[in-house]
C-alpha cells in the first residue's frame, strides 16, 4: 500500500472528532514511519456534525450516510466511532468491502456482536484494531517488559477498576449509554472491557469468573436533541426515562497462570473521576498504575535494605516507549489523547505491514468472552468458566 492511507471516519462526537485529529497528527508525531493519513471522507447522522467536522478537521467530503464512508473507492481504512449499535452493521459492511476496521470499544452491544464483529474482520483477512487506548501508556508499557522479564517474580494476585464519575448525579442526562437498543450492555460494556483487557495484557488468560452487578440509579433525565453530550447534566423537574443497563459490574476472576484477582467497573461512582486503575502482585514486587496519573508508575521492587523498603513512584521519560514522540523529557507529562495518536500509528503501521492489528478484534473478543462469563455469573450467582465464543 502506498504511505498516504485513506481514512474514512462514521461518527463525529466525542471518539470521531479525537481520532481524526490524532490521525492528523500521525505523520507529526511520527515522522519517520512515512505514513500519510488521507482524511477522505466523515460521516454523522447529524448533518451539522458531519459538515462542522468537514471544516475543522480537513476532510475532504462529509456525508450523513455512513454507507458512502464504506463504498468511497479512496476510503482504505473504516474507522467505527459511532454508538455500540452501528458497530456490527458497518464493520459487516466495511470488511465485505475489503476494508481494514477501526473500531471503538466495547465492539458490538454484546459478546455475540463482537464475535460476530471478529468473524467478519477474521474472514475477510484485513487489519483490524480497537480502542482499548490505555494499553499504550508509556509506564504501561515499560510494565508489560518487565513482566516479561520476570521482574516482579510470579504475579499472585491482580486488582483491575475503572470507577468514572459520569453517571455519579442522579442529572446526568439518559444519553445512548444508558439504552438497551443502543448501548447493549451498561458498565460492564463500557467500562468492563477496557478492566478486562487491561488484564488480560498484563496477566493472559482469565479462565472463570464470579460476578454481581446492580443499577443504582433508577431513571435520569430525557436527552434533548442536539444537545446532548457524554457529560451533560439536566434539570431537576426535567422529564425522565428509565435506565436500562447495569451502573456498576464487580467480579473474582482466576487466571491460567494460577493467580487470583478482582475486576470492577462503575459510572455512578461518586469520588474518583476517571480512575481506571490497577494494582498488580508478584511473589518479587508490586506495581500500581492509575489513568487519573497517567505519567507516574509505583513500583514495589526490594533489595534487600530496610533503609528504603517501599514503593518507589517513577515518571514517565524518553526511555519509555512513545514518550518522546511527545515530549523530550523525563517528568515532562503525555495527555488522554496523545494514547490515541499512538493508537492510530500502530494501527496504521499495521495497515501497511498487512498485520492483523493489536490490540485488534481477537483481543476484543477476548475481553467479550470474559465479559459474557460475568453476565451469567451475576444471573447465576455461582463460579462461571470463560467460553469460547469464536464463530467458524
Ligand atoms: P458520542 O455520542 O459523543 O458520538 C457518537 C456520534 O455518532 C454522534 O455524533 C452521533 O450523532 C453519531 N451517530 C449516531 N448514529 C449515526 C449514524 N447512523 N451514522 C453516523 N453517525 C451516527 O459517542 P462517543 O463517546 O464518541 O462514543 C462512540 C464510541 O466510542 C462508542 O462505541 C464508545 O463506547 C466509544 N468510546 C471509547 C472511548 C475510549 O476511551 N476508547 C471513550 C468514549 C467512547
Amino acid at each position: 500500500m502506498a504511505a498516504s492511507v485513506g481514512v474514512g471516519v462514521i461518527g463525529m462526537g466525542w471518539m470521531g472528532e479525537a481520532h481524526s485529529r490524532s490521525y492528523r497528527a500521525v505523520p507529526l508525531r511520527f515522522p519517520n514511519s512515512g505514513i500519510r493519513p488521507r482524511l477522505v471522507i466523515c460521516s454523522d447522522a447529524v448533518e451539522e456534525r458531519a459538515s462542522s467536522a468537514q471544516a475543522t478537521l480537513g476532510f475532504e467530503e462529509a456525508t450523513v450516510d455512513w454507507q458512502k464512508v464504506v463504498e468511497h473507492p479512496d476510503v482504505d481504512v473504516v474507522d467505527i466511532a459511532a454508538p455500540n449499535a452501528l458497530h456490527l452493521e458497518i464493520a459487516a459492511a466495511a470488511t465485505t468491502a475489503g476494508k481494514h476496521v477501526f473500531c471503538e470499544k466495547p465492539v458490538g452491544r454484546s459478546p455475540a456482536e463482537t464475535a460476530a464483529i471478529e468473524g467478519h474482520v477474521r474472514r475477510a483477512g484485513v487489519t483490524s484494531f480497537v480502542g482499548f487506548n490505555y494499553r499504550w501508556a508509556p509506564l504501561v508499557q515499560r510494565l508489560k517488559a518487565m513482566l516479561a522479564d520476570g521482574r516482579l517474580g510470579t504475579p499472585t494476585n491482580y486488582r483491575g477498576r475503572f470507577y468514572s464519575m459520569y453517571g455519579s448525579n442522579p442529572l446526568s442526562l439518559l444519553s445512548w449509554r444508558f439504552s438497551r437498543e443502543a448501548a447493549g450492555l451498561g458498565v460492564l460494556g463500557d467500562l468492563m472491557s477496557h478492566v478486562a483487557d487491561m488484564a488480560l495484557f498484563l496477566n493472559g488468560p482469565i479462565t472463570a469468573v464470579a460476578a454481581d452487578q446492580h443499577t443504582f440509579i433508577a431513571d435520569r433525565p430525557l436527552p434533548q436533541p442536539g444537545r446532548s453530550t457524554h457529560y451533560a447534566v439536566g434539570e431537576e423537574g426535567d422529564p425522565t426515562g428509565p435506565v436500562e443497563n447495569e451502573d456498576y459490574v464487580a467480579a473474582l476472576v482466576r487466571f491460567a497462570s494460577g493467580a487470583h484477582g478482582v475486576l470492577e467497573a462503575s459510572r455512578t461512582i461518586f469520588g474518583p473521576k476517571s480512575e481506571m486503575a490497577f494494582d498488580l502482585y508478584g511473589t518479587q514486587g508490586s506495581a500500581s498504575w492509575n489513568f487519573e496519573r497517567l505519567n507516574e508508575l509505583r513500583l514495589y521492587l526490594p533489595d534487600g535494605d530496610r533503609g528504603h523498603d517501599g514503593y518507589t513512584t517513577l515518571l514517565g521519560g524518553p526511555a519509555d516507549p512513545y514518550h518522546s514522540a511527545f515530549v523530550p523529557g523525563d517528568g515532562l507529562g503525555i495527555g488522554y489523547e496523545d494514547l490515541k495518536v499512538v493508537e492510530s500509528y500502530e494501527f496504521l503501521r499495521a495497515v501497511r505491514a498487512g498485520e492483523p492489528g493489536s490490540p485488534g478484534l481477537a483481543d476484543a473478543l477476548a475481553a467479550a468472552e470474559v465479559q459474557e462469563a460475568m453476565i451469567r455469573s451475576a444471573a447465576s450467582g455461582t463460579w462461571e468458566d470463560v467460553p469460547s465464543l469464536r464463530e467458524p
